[in-house]
């Protein structure tokens, strides 16, 4: 079964609401309607009413960038499934590197015990991602290792903790509603990404994990992406790919010019565009 790539923007900390409708908008206009390709885009919680507003009746999807496990209660700050779903989400990402506290070179301001902010754990992001499937949003699970991990060789066993865990209780017929993202920490935002091969090996083990869970014949229904420094240049070569079934796009998914590019690449690159 051919699997239909998904590029999905992680806007991460960027946009007011006015701001988001707007590249929204000029996003629609380059992308409603691609073929063989779906779009997705993450805002910040306050934008989503906006984006989804001027994304509404087309083929664009909106996501959140977390959520909470609990629906609704004394949890100051958090934002839950069934909230994320009424403001117009079909996605939300969960376990982000970010969220797990883990980034590729802290700036000052994360210095000391600042860092704790960001607190996810296999744990939670297992949680939120049942949230997720309970409410009816797609969890995009982030896995990675970070560079001190890879250099003593460890990024296989990270990797299969992080999915094992992120998946843990997701039962059988909610499989094809996950999508797995595979972004090393160490290419996240420093502009240097993993090589073609390797980001295809790494999306592969991620695929036999899920095999090894719910059977290949669902494995392959899967959509596992690559997230990472991902740009117009680098997209086409990552796109080829047999195991990479499309990005999770940091910075350059600000850009509408470059974000329209890495779509295309992901049609192309599957023979779909
Ligand atoms: P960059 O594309 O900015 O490296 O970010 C990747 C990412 O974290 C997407 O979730």
């Amino acid at each position: 079964m051919a699997r239909i790539p998904f590029v999905c923007g992680n806007w991460k900390l960027n946009k007011t609401p006015d701001e988001a409708c707007a590249l929204a908008q000029d996003l629609r206009a380059r992308l409603d309607g691609a073929p063989g390709v779906e779009v997705g885009v993450c805002p910040p919680f306050v934008c989503i009413p906006a984006v989804a507003e001027a994304l509404k009746g087309s083929t664009v999807s909106v996501g959140g960038q977390d959520i909470f496990w609990m629906e609704k209660g004394a949890y100051t700050g958090e934002v839950s499934g069934p909230m994320l779903v009424s403001a117009g989400c079909r996605y939300v990402i969960v376990g982000h590197s970010e969220r797990r506290g883990r980034f590729a070179k802290p700036g000052p301001e994360l210095a000391g015990d600042l860092m704790a902010v960001f607190g996810d754990n296999d744990t939670t992001v297992n949680r939120k991602a049942l949230a997720a499937l309970s409410a009816g949003l797609r969890p995009i699970i982030c896995v990675g290792e970070t560079l001190e991990e890879r250099q003593a060789g460890r990024t296989e066993v990270v990797v299969e903790a992080q999915v094992r865990a992120g998946l843990a209780g997701v039962r059988p017929e909610q499989a094809e509603e996950v999508v797995l993202a595979y972004e090393p920490v160490w290419a996240i935002g420093t502009g240097e990404k993993c090589d073609d091969e390797e980001a295809n090996r790494v999306c592969g083990l991620v695929r036999r994990l899920l095999a090894q869970v719910w059977g290949p014949e669902k494995a392959q229904g899967i959509r596992v992406l690559y997230g990472g420094s991902v740009d117009a240049q680098n997209a086409p070569g990552l796109m080829r790919q047999s195991e990479v079934d499309g990005g999770l796009v940091g910075g350059k998914s600000l850009i509408a010019d470059d974000f329209e590019k890495i779509v295309k690449a992901a049609q192309q690159g599957k023979g779909m565009g």
